[in-house]
């Protein structure tokens, strides 16, 4: 069942949102040569316990890996596509992009957002990369609205970066988000016509998040269990907003 949320919670997913957003905001300032992803971990677990909300992934159970996720930030570098762990080893360098996706639990609500950074200058086919996936999520959010059906939102995403030259993650989805940190409907990447395609009603909730792959589109997960990558070593892009469903149109929760 897709929870549809009222007034009165939305505004509270309005504080998780922001909140997030401005964590987020704060790591992409931090981004430069020679910064660790350990360092961004330890300024995002500051930040959102001094805004007295929860960190949501860290300790957060997931089925595929068989365990709790241990850090408060998803840090991804450049073939990592998502849920990768932030070290003290892991030096960001000059032309590396690096994913960072993080979640909060503020007074009930869950927030959840994810942006792509790159690290000084990047190559102008990197840029191109960000570009694409950043304009499919803005156009995923634009179908985010009444008398559209979820598959609107997927088959957005799905021929923008395809008709670009890029290619979707089919094995991680975007969800919808509430009082827990993923919620139905699942939200892939993609028309999936094995699923439903429910109708988009007034108070839902929805996590967008394309991944984009420069290459192809197979991906593999590492020994460590968590860190997914492309099995061709090219680069991956993420990118993610919650929106909610609301008569005036959508309503990005997680940015101003
Ligand atoms: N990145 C996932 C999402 O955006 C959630 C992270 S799962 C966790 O939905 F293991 F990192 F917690
Ligand atoms: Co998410």
């Amino acid at each position: 069942m897709i929870t549809r949320k009222s007034p009165t919670e939305l505004e509270k997913m309005r504080k998780s949102g922001l909140l997030v957003y401005q964590v987020l905001k704060e790591l992409t300032d931090m981004v430069q040569e020679g910064v660790t992803t350990h360092e961004l971990e330890v300024a995002a677990e500051r930040m959102i316990r001094d805004a007295g909300a929860r960190p949501a992934f860290k300790g957060y159970f997931v089925q595929a890996a068989g365990a709790r996720y241990p850090f408060v930030l998803c840090t991804s570098i450049n073939h990592e596509i998502i849920h990768g762990m932030p070290s003290t080893r892991r030096v960001l360098k000059k032309g590396d992009i690096v994913k960072i996706d993080t979640g909060v639990e503020l007074n009930g609500y869950f927030g959840d957002s994810a942006v792509t950074v790159p690290v000084g200058e990047v190559s102008g086919s990197l840029r191109k990369l960000l570009e694409v996936t950043q304009e499919s999520l803005e156009m995923a959010i634009g179908e985010a609205r009444l008398g559209k059906r979820l598959f609107d939102i997927c088959g957005t995403v799905e021929a923008h970066v395809t008709s670009n030259g890029f290619s979707v993650v089919r094995e991680f989805v975007g969800h919808g988000i509430g009082t827990r940190l993923h919620e139905e409907p699942q939200i892939p990447n993609y028309v999936d016509r094995q699923n439903e395609n429910p109708r988009l009603k007034e108070g839902m909730v929805l996590a967008i998040e394309p991944m984009v792959c420069a290459g192809k589109p197979e991906c593999k997960v590492m020994p460590d269990r968590w860190t997914a990558v492309t099995s061709d070593g090219e680069c991956a892009a993420h990118f993610e907003h919650v929106v909610a469903i609301t008569a005036d149109g959508p309503w990005v929760l997680t940015r101003p």
